[in-house]
């Protein structure tokens, strides 16, 4: 396979379009951008250790029966993946609430949701990821409904999954962001799962392992990366 032209440059990854029509090459860049890309930074690592995370996620997600866009790891920060026609959406579910929730609706942070919630945002930045509901995704023709629904099944699978992982490496998986896309059709997990995209804390000390610590200026953030890396057994 030959990685051709950059096709679309993201905050914190590039894809390429490949000589194969269904191929892409993902490239995990060092940058790490928050409040939508109005913090941005150099982080020497970041893109090796966020390429083999996700690696390794998608895989167990995939053993797991969840159909996802990733097909194989290629360099340090280098990921082929399927292509696919995204969805302009943001499905985000919360176990325990943190961020921008606790904004919303004036709760602490650190408060149990059960069941866990879920909710829509339109991937935006210039809006600022606007949080959206079903009949917006409807009336504006974002997805359609059969995909809508396809959608948050696969959100909350993936939070079965991915909760049980994260326990066992004694944390705990607080909330997090996926983005789907359709291939052939199908409706599957696309874009990336990381600790940019989710909050993990330390189940007994409650330590924030994720993307917080650079929102928050906290420092060791990738130092915190992958030592949730380390802890659910991924190799860098
Ligand atoms: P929030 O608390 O800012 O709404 O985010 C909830 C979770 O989803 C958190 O783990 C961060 C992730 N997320 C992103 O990674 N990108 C986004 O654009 C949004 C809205 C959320
Ligand atoms: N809203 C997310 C964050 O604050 C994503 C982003 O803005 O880049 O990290």
């Amino acid at each position: 396979m030959n990685k051709l032209e950059e096709l679309f440059r993201g905050k914190a990854k590039s894809v390429y379009n490949t000589d194969e029509a269904d191929r892409l090459i993902l490239l995990f860049r060092d940058d790490t951008s928050a409040f939508d890309g109005k913090k941005i930074e150099q982080l020497d690592r970041k893109g090796m250790v966020n390429n083999k995370f996700n690696a390794f996620v998608m895989e167990k997600l995939e053993a797991a029966g969840i159909a996802t866009h990733f097909d194989s790891l290629i360099s340090d920060q280098e990921s082929v993946v399927k292509r696919l026609e995204m969805f302009p959406i943001e499905c985000v579910v919360r176990n325990i609430t943190a961020g921008s929730i606790c904004r919303r609706l004036g709760v602490e942070e650190g408060k149990d949701l059960n069941p866990p919630t879920f909710e829509f945002f339109l991937k935006n930045d210039d809006l600022g990821d606007p949080m959206i509901n079903e009949y917006h995704i409807q009336s504006f023709g974002w997805a359609e409904a059969e995909h809508v629904e396809k959608m948050k099944q696969l959100t909350f699978e993936v939070n079965n999954v991915l909760k049980d992982l994260f326990l066992e490496g004694d944390m705990l998986l607080v909330d997090y962001k996926l983005e789907f896309g359709l291939y052939k059709g199908e409706v599957i997990l696309g874009d990336e799962f990381t600790p940019d995209g989710c909050r993990l804390w330390d189940k007994e000390t409650r330590k924030k392992l994720d993307k917080d610590r650079f929102r928050q200026g906290l420092g060791g953030v990738i130092e915190a990366y992958e030592e949730v890396g380390k802890r659910i057994g991924v190799e860098f």
